[in-house]
């Protein structure tokens, strides 16, 4: 890699950097995380490369979800486990509508700082910082509690390696058993029609088990029934973190330098000019990258950033994640798709059907609309299908929780109701019921797709 360096980013304008008033504590903190040993190990990012280069072929679908932001608060074993198991819910419903393998990628274990529109917030004519995520400073609208505090870098590795080792053990150590898909349920989803559908779904999975038993594949002779890959991602923003944690790959001939936080990072759409800091640290790490994509992207620029963060045109490597809104999906996606075809650039291509349909509700909770949510969802698709190109995955802001964040969908949460648990640090997340109607949505969507293909190779040959 040209002129990279793991520090080479601070010669450049950088955008979203909190202001710490003790820059030795800064410095210290960053040794410290330097010496600790990785979260992920390069092995692990390099299989999940491959795993995204299915993806951008359409051999494999992407599922990415969770949090918009961790916070310590909430950072408990039920938490995690109840938004693993969703996603889990959400990638058999997935797998059974495309026939395709589904990679499970968690927006967990290090997704704890945010991009901030304005670096002050007012309330009643008092200007504080704005929240920047608990990586940097606390929710709570007080003098004290919104001042940068560099210790927090270390209390985010110590959170995300607790929650990627019990992640590790939900993964390999039983959880993900497909013969055991009636008990993933979530108390409150139970009697939804989602639920009733879900139920349908597992009862034919067992059938299919039952069959696969009979034949001798079991889950003690079968791992892949018994466990699934699950990985992580967060948005690569506080890259004085990102640098500390990245690490020379000494094991393989590639001798890359991988970041260790998670597997996955992206770049923000706040953070994406190509001559800034951000895209000068992802272009020299060798992980899967994801690039947010949102309305202002221009087609030219987007080839630009395609050339500069994948240079090799590996596949797999880059995946772009658009964030339109409902409204503009088809207008503004399909130039990008146009240049990127036209280029013979490889990339995934995943919707982010949240970031672009934010709205404040009259009470002042910022909010998402189910139908706006579903609108994205199926311009992605359509615009897709029209250019013969591949919609590869989708990217959720969700919890395994009963929160009320977003309104609509079958268990109708309305304006008047947003009150009730609303809970996020940041932007209004799917509640678990939701996440599993979008994934019977997307589902649908994808057996759509399958259907017309099967047709045009019918009408072909
Ligand atoms: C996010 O994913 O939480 C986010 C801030 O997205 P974007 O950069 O697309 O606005
Ligand atoms: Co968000």
């Amino acid at each position: 890699m040209i002129d990279w360096k793991i520090d080479s980013w601070r010669k450049f304008p950088i955008k979203q950097v909190p202001e710490y008033s003790d820059m030795d504590k800064v410095a210290s903190v960053e040794k410290e995380l330097s010496i600790r040993p990785p979260l992920v190990f390069a092995e692990e990012a390099r299989r999940l490369r491959k795993r995204m280069a299915d993806v951008a072929e359409g051999k494999a679908f992407l599922l990415q979800g969770g949090d918009c932001a961790e916070s310590f608060a909430e950072h408990n074993a039920n938490n995690i486990r109840d938004s693993f198991r969703v996603l889990l819910q959400m990638a058999v419903v997935l797998t059974f509508g495309s026939a395709l393998p589904v990679i499970k990628i968690g927006r967990l274990a290090g997704q704890y700082s945010k991009p901030r529109s304005s670096p002050f917030e007012v309330i009643n004519d008092v200007s504080l910082p704005s929240y920047r995520g608990d990586m940097v400073n606390d929710m709570a609208f007080e003098d004290k509690a919104r001042e940068p505090n560099p210790e927090r870098l270390l209390q985010v590795y110590d959170k995300s390696a607790s929650t990627l080792n019990l992640l590790r053990a939900f993964a390999g150590g039983g959880m993900a058993d497909l013969t055991k898909l009636h008990e993933w349920n979530l108390e409150f989803v139970s009697g939804t029609n989602e639920a009733i559908k879900y139920k349908e779904l597992a009862s034919q999975i067992t059938s299919a088990l039952e069959f696969m038993n009979a034949c001798g594949m079991t889950p003690e002779n079968t791992a892949q029934l018994r466990e699934t890959e699950f990985y992580t991602s967060h948005e690569g923003l506080l890259l004085n973190y990102e640098e500390a944690l990245t690490r020379k790959d000494t094991i393989t001939e590639e001798k890359g330098w991988f970041a260790t936080s998670a597997h996955m990072l992206w770049v923000g759409d706040r953070t994406r000019s190509i001559d800034e800091a951000h895209i000068e640290y992802m272009r020299g790490i060798a992980n899967p990258i994801g690039l947010k994509c949102g309305p202002s992207t221009d087609p030219d620029d987007l080839l630009r950033l395609i050339e500069k963060l994948n240079p090799l045109n590996q596949a797999g490597r880059l995946t772009l994640i658009a964030r339109m809104g409902s409204a503009d999906v088809y207008k503004k996606l399909k130039p990008l798709l146009t240049a990127v075809k036209k280029s013979g650039l490889i990339v995934g291509w995943c919707c982010d059907p949240m970031h672009g349909n934010t709205v404040k509700a009259s009470s002042g909770f910022k909010t998402r609309k189910m139908d706006d949510i579903m609108a994205e969802v199926r311009g992605f698709f359509e615009v897709h299908n029209e250019m013969h190109t591949v919609p590869g995955g989708v990217h959720f802001e969700m919890t395994g929780q009963n929160v009320t964040e977003c309104v609509g969908g079958v268990y109708e949460v309305n304006e008047a109701n947003l009150a009730d648990r609303y809970h996020t640090h940041c932007d209004p997340r799917l509640n678990a019921t939701q996440s599993l109607e979008l994934a019977f949505l997307v589902a649908d969507l994808l057996a759509e797709n399958r259907t017309n293909l099967a047709k045009k190779i019918v009408a072909v040959s």
